[in-house]
């Protein structure tokens, strides 16, 4: 009997071709979320899932003893599974990192190039035929060349950000993480490691690529916006919940920041009602890593995961260790 596979969401047919070898696959290629009572029923029925980031894996949907042995998430960041939990009940978690790198980065830097040129908003004037003549004026906006990036979270995605800045675009560049690079590493993104609070001072455009947690949550509200300089940008690709997306709304409202520029939203794909409303607010639907390239290549190695652990009894990218025997 083959090992049955529960693709959550829709996914490229060349994947589910590449499962359908080895595996009896249950695709939804449906554009439609199951409600949670489902998604707990389909997965109680199945040995592995290839999920996507807004698919829950935790205690809750998965029982006190299940069936399902793996869960391979097509997405680097992992917030929507539980990984202690899926631990003790038995099911490898993995993740796709380092395909959407480089990716990921270069949608970052245009999220700050647009947002601190203006160029949604320039386009709805434009759109709305409010364009009359040439003004000295019109949408000018914050210098992004020489100017400072501060990046909060310096892992794969914030390095590869920090190159782009420093060496194409002759920014200084800062950063805070939880820790410090090492000098090579450093010298090679030419970034300068500063606390909290001298990063959220001395940005003009900053930019977040941390991972949500409870520690994370909300780690950018009022009290951290307050300090930002009243010309500054904030762009947000990491995940919802980093903002606290009210407090940013208000700032955004009152003008005590520039400008922001968002992929991931509280409660996406909900987005703050005032959020909507503002022009100073560049917003995509999380969308960094959405090139046709990376996206398979995502898809690919969730895949991947799937199959090297049913076949070899390990995932090619796991994030944590289950103790064997349940292959
Ligand atoms: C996308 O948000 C990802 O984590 O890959």
């Amino acid at each position: 009997m083959k090992p049955k596979i529960l693709v959550a969401r829709p996914i490229f047919e060349s994947v589910l071709q590449k499962l359908a070898v080895s595996f009896e696959v249950t695709d939804n290629q449906i554009d439609h979320a199951w409600e949670p009572a489902e998604w707990a029923r389909q997965l109680g029925q199945h040995d592995g899932t290839l999920t996507t980031g807004s698919d829950p894996v935790n205690a809750l949907v998965l029982g006190p003893q299940p069936r399902l042995k793996i869960a391979a998430n097509m997405a680097v960041g992992f917030n929507n599974f539980d990984v202690p939990a899926m631990t003790s009940a038995g099911v490898v978690a993995s993740n796709t990192p380092d395909v959407l790198t480089e990716t990921t980065a270069d949608f970052g830097f245009a999220l700050i190039m647009a947002t601190a040129r203006r160029m949604t908003e320039s386009e709805h004037f434009l759109r709305a035929g409010l364009w009359k003549q040439w003004r000295y004026d019109m949408f000018a906006g914050a210098e992004v060349h020489g100017s400072t990036l501060g990046i909060l979270g310096m892992g794969r995605i914030g390095q590869a950000i920090a190159k782009r800045a420093a060496h194409g675009f002759g920014m200084e560049v800062i950063y805070h993480n939880r820790s410090r690079l090492d000098a090579d590493k450093e010298a090679q993104c030419k970034a300068r490691f500063v606390d909290k609070q001298t990063l959220l001072q001395s940005a003009d455009h900053l930019i977040l690529v941390l991972p949500y947690s409870h520690a994370s949550h909300h780690c950018i509200g009022a009290a951290e916006l307050a300090q930002m300089k009243p010309t500054a940008t904030l762009i947000n690709i990491a995940r919802g919940g980093i903002v606290d997306d009210a407090a940013l709304a208000q700032a955004l409202l009152e003008k005590r920041i520039a400008g922001a520029g968002l992929d991931v939203y509280e409660g996406e794909p909900s987005v703050h009602p005032e959020l909507l409303k503002l022009p100073n607010v560049v917003l995509t639907p999380h969308i960094a890593s959405a090139t046709v390239k990376t996206r398979l290549a995502m898809a690919d190695l969730a895949a991947d995961n799937i199959i090297a652990f049913f076949s070899r009894g390990h995932a090619l990218t796991p994030l944590n260790t289950v103790a064997a025997g349940r292959a």
